[in-house]
């Protein structure tokens, strides 16, 4: 965003009225208030979410794409809405190419087992880089062990971005797959997908975008990134816990066999043969997360309503005010100093175990997340166990960094006692 812009976006950006519609916020956690700084884990929830859950179960409840009466109609009505909203949130070609799944790991776990299935096989490569969430390493593990396939890890440099020279080396025609991830959880690093897609293609490979943590500020132009796949959890986008969106390619989802069999997954089904439904029907078995998928609608419209514009002003003014504050807590040691990075800000002490840090920082009413993230892997690399992790979002402020660092330097100096 050049300065002009990012001026006219936060002055656009009302802190105190953006705090006031998250209710979880104005509370104390040990005789202290709260300060939430573990958004990359999951974000808070606004009003107008809760609002629409509740709303769904007091009016509108039923189950949806089978009952002709009228709450079975609002119901589903409400259920395709959100597919819609989804559907231009992130500019696919049409609303049939989003699929609901429970989140991010779900979603991988989809497309592991049914693309996957379908087009690695034995000798093949999928490639992955060092700083995937568990979730985006271990079901292609398991998808090589199956078929016999070889998992191949792109390695990141000593600031936490991904080497492009080394990813070429690893780029065959045995490549089949490359799945990595937009945004990095651990480290904030800002992954040049385009390249990589465009790297991929150039190569025959397909490529899914783990977008856990971009989609709630970055733009997402899924036909513009040009991905076959882009998944991401309603929970990191100030939405609710246990639904998540898979996009997917329509000439990749109709060929790709279902993922679980069941009810609403289907055409007809006899005891002979059972011919399955339309996309995106035939990956949504069983009766779904309605109530959750109705009230996503509500996060999108929150997120357009602030507008992602004045999000990423606000949340790269945190980043940069909370890089120059820590860095003048006695010891501290940045992890992840990638040039193009958001919202999370990982780091350790030498002499000082991480945990321990967590755990009084939260005696002073402050959230963070410690350990390693679900990125063992990475957290390797960095010859770590783990690191202390806070991350931002919308809400938060810079008084709310300057008690950070306040506990950080109270903390550190008791424990060299
Ligand atoms: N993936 C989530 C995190 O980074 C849970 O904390």
């Amino acid at each position: 965003m050049n300065t002009e812009n990012a001026v006219a976006a936060a002055t656009q950006f009302d802190i105190d009225q953006i705090r006031q519609d998250f209710p979880i916020l104005h509370q104390e956690v040990n005789c202290r208030p709260l300060i939430y700084l573990d958004n990359a884990a999951t974000t808070q929830k606004p009003q107008s979410v809760i609002d629409a859950l509740t709303h769904y179960y007091e009016k509108d409840n039923a189950n949806i794409h089978r009952g002709i009466h009228t709450l079975a109609e609002r119901a589903t009505a409400a259920f395709e809405e959100t597919r819609q909203a989804i559907h231009r949130f992130i500019n696919s070609n049409e609303p049939e190419e989003i699929v609901f799944t429970k989140g991010t790991t779900d979603g991988i776990n989809l497309v592991a087992s049914t693309f996957g299935r379908m087009n690695v096989q034995e000798g093949d490569e999928i490639i992955i880089s060092a700083m995937e969430h568990h979730s985006n390493i271990v079901p292609w593990q398991m998808l090589c062990e199956e078929k016999g396939a070889l998992l191949k890890v792109i390695p990141v440099n000593d600031r936490g971005e991904i080497i492009l020279e080394e990813y070429k080396k690893l780029l065959s025609d045995k490549t089949k797959l490359v799945s990595i991830v937009y945004v990095s959880n651990s480290l904030g690093t800002i992954n040049p997908v385009e390249e990589i897609i465009d790297l991929a293609h150039e190569h025959g490979a397909s490529v899914l975008i783990d977008g856990a943590q971009s989609t709630a500020y970055l733009d997402i132009n899924v036909q513009a990134l040009n991905c076959d796949f882009y998944v991401f959890s309603g929970h990191k986008i100030f939405g609710p816990t246990g639904v998540g969106v898979l996009y997917g390619k329509r000439r990749h989802l109709e060929k790709m066999p279902p993922y679980q069999g069941g009810g609403e997954m289907i055409k007809s089904v006899s005891f002979e043969k059972t011919t399955y439904n339309d996309i995106p029907y035939k990956f949504e078995a069983g009766t779904p997360n309605i109530a959750d998928v109705v009230a996503l609608k509500a996060a999108i419209e929150y997120i357009n309503q602030l507008g992602k514009s004045a999000m990423q002003a606000h949340e790269e003014s945190l980043l940069t005010y909370a890089h120059e504050r820590l860095a003048d807590v006695p010891g501290i040691r940045f992890i992840g100093t990638a040039e193009r990075k958001m919202n999370v800000v990982s780091f350790v002490f030498d002499d000082i175990f991480h945990f321990d840090i967590g755990q009084m920082l939260d005696a002073r009413g402050i959230a963070v997340r410690t350990g390693h993230h679900c990125t063992e892997p990475l957290m390797n690399r960095f010859g770590l166990e783990g690191t202390i992790r806070a991350s931002f979002a919308i809400y938060n402020t810079k008084e709310e960094i300057d008690q950070l660092v306040e506990g950080l330097n109270r903390i550190v100096t008791m424990m060299r006692r």
